[in-house]
């Protein structure tokens, strides 16, 4: 048995398990990793020979070699798996050791972990971890849930190893229980709203512009150099200047329209509808990923139904413009929507998040980061309980000076056949949202035509109820 003590050891050896210890030992912490399949172990030991890592064969030797009290991470598939791990471990553990789980899991599983655990006196932190591979190795967003004070017994390794926004690194407690997983659920959310929106403006480029992969590419790139600038944009223009390895064709072209998801963005939309909170874009994207996958069913449709005529564009670079501010416009509204969504899920689960802090740590590191975090920071800074970042006068003044461009794009999509159901659903969201009356008056006096439900008047308080027709 080994003499040497490490700080944390690490369950779960896959690619960001690997890079998130050698990110913690260039931090000088001494770490530990094992695995169930010997040849990742085996492949942590042949990757980290310059490393004080210790790759662990057996799980008994793993944990004794572990200071006291013990800090072990997963890094594992959400679901049934991280139940086992931690019955594996259990025994093994103390009073005061502690168990984070940074997998994408549902924050309901991580509630009833951190409640098993409580009469065992071992610490439970269910911890959002955002950035891929990539970010695992060079810093990625981290968002830990659980006890205050057992997040100020490990926040050392963490703020070392976090991605740094201006020097501030991108990790910060984030609440009780399980409020470190719900906002990195709404992350993804809030994640897949932007990549449906990048994938709408692809469309229209690609089919009501006219333009081939180059110019798209060039096009994202430029609005990658603008206030436009996130990781999701920059990752997109690349992409359409990459080529096929398999043919001569650009690698895009070869991709199946099919998108596929692990389930986090259902689990957003699901929870919204939960708290009536109304998140139209990110919805819209969970669908269209769904009606992506609906293939034969599209291809069966498309021989039955024509097509109207693109629209007939003459200033291509005018409606290239239009079209950043219909992007920018809708990326304001993805977070708007899913930052609202965490305000009420605060108050809802008493998770008391700080949303400053939220805006501040998705600045780097992770997969949604973007330069206008800044602005979302800063209204928060002005008003901690903002309801709705629309609702932030200096936002407005921005969404303000873009809606007519996102109109307008919105109006040239449906005109040309091309479904942009992200950009219509941030455009309608917008307009009921600054409505100060909506058609809702029709539904309650529907209801209670049909079902006695009552309903309420304008002018009087109370509960009413007429004899319709
Ligand atoms: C991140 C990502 C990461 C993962 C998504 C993919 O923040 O690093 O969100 O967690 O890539 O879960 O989600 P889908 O498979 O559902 O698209």
């Amino acid at each position: 048995m080994k003499d040497k003590k490490y700080e944390l050891g690490l369950i779960g050896l896959g690619t960001m398990g690997q890079n998130l210890l050698m990110n913690m030992a260039d931090s000088n912490f001494a770490v530990a990793g094992y695995d169930k399949d010997g040849s990742k172990v085996d492949a942590l030991d042949e990757a980290t020979k310059k490393y004080d890592i210790f790759a662990a064969h057996n799980i008994k030797e793993f944990i004794s070699v572990l200071e006291k009290p013990r800090v072990v991470m997963l890094l594992v598939p959400a679901g049934k798996i991280v139940d086992y791990v931690i019955e594996d471990i259990l025994l093994m553990l103390e009073p005061g050791d502690i168990i984070i789980d940074g997998g994408n899991s549902h924050f309901s599983d991580t509630n009833r972990r951190v409640q098993n655990l409580k009469d065992t006196g071992i610490h439970f932190v269910g911890m959002g971890i955002s950035g891929g591979a990539e970010g695992a190795r060079l810093g990625p967003s981290m968002m830990p849930g659980g006890h205050p004070e057992t997040w100020n017994r490990i926040k050392n390794i963490f703020e070392a190893t976090a991605a740094k926004a201006d020097g501030e690194p991108c990790v910060a407690y984030i609440g009780e229980k399980s409020a470190g997983h719900y906002v990195k659920m709404v992350h993804n959310g809030i994640e897949y709203g932007l990549m449906e929106l990048l994938a709408e403006a692809y469309d229209f480029m690609k089919n009501v512009l006219g333009m081939d992969n180059a110019s798209i590419g060039g096009t994202f790139r430029k609005w990658n150099e603008g206030r436009l600038k996130s990781f999701l944009v920059e990752i997109t223009a690349e992409i359409f200047f990459q080529k096929d390895d398999l043919t001569d064709n650009d690698l895009i072209d070869m991709i199946l329209d099919a998108s596929r998801s692990k389930g986090t963005g259902k689990w957003t939309s699901q929870d919204a509808m939960n708290l009536q909170a109304p998140i139209t874009l990110i919805d819209t994207a969970v669908s269209m990923r769904e009606l992506s996958g609906a293939l034969e069913e599209r291809q069966q449709a498309s021989s039955m139904y024509s097509a109207p005529d693109m629209v007939k564009i003459t200033d291509t670079d005018k409606v290239v413009d239009q079209l950043e501010d219909a992007i920018y416009f809708s990326f304001i509204t993805a977070y708007a929507q899913g930052m609202g969504q965490l305000t009420k899920a605060s108050k809802e689960y008493e998770y008391n998040l700080n949303m400053e802090s939220i805006a501040a740590i998705w600045r780097a590191g992770c997969i949604i980061r973007a330069s206008l975090l800044e602005d979302f920071r800063a209204a928060y800074q002005k008003n901690a309980d903002l309801e709705n970042l629309l609702l932030d006068a200096d936002i407005a003044k921005t969404v303000d000076s873009l809606q007519n461009n996102a109109r307008a794009i919105a109006q040239m999509s449906i005109q040309s056949g091309v479904s942009m159901m992200g950009l219509n659903s941030a455009v309608s969201y917008f307009d009921a949202y600054r409505s100060k009356r909506l058609p809702a008056n029709l539904i309650q006096a529907q209801r209670d035509f049909f079902g006695s439900h009552t309903y309420e008047r304008i002018d009087k308080e109370g509960k009413f109820h007429s004899n319709w027709g």
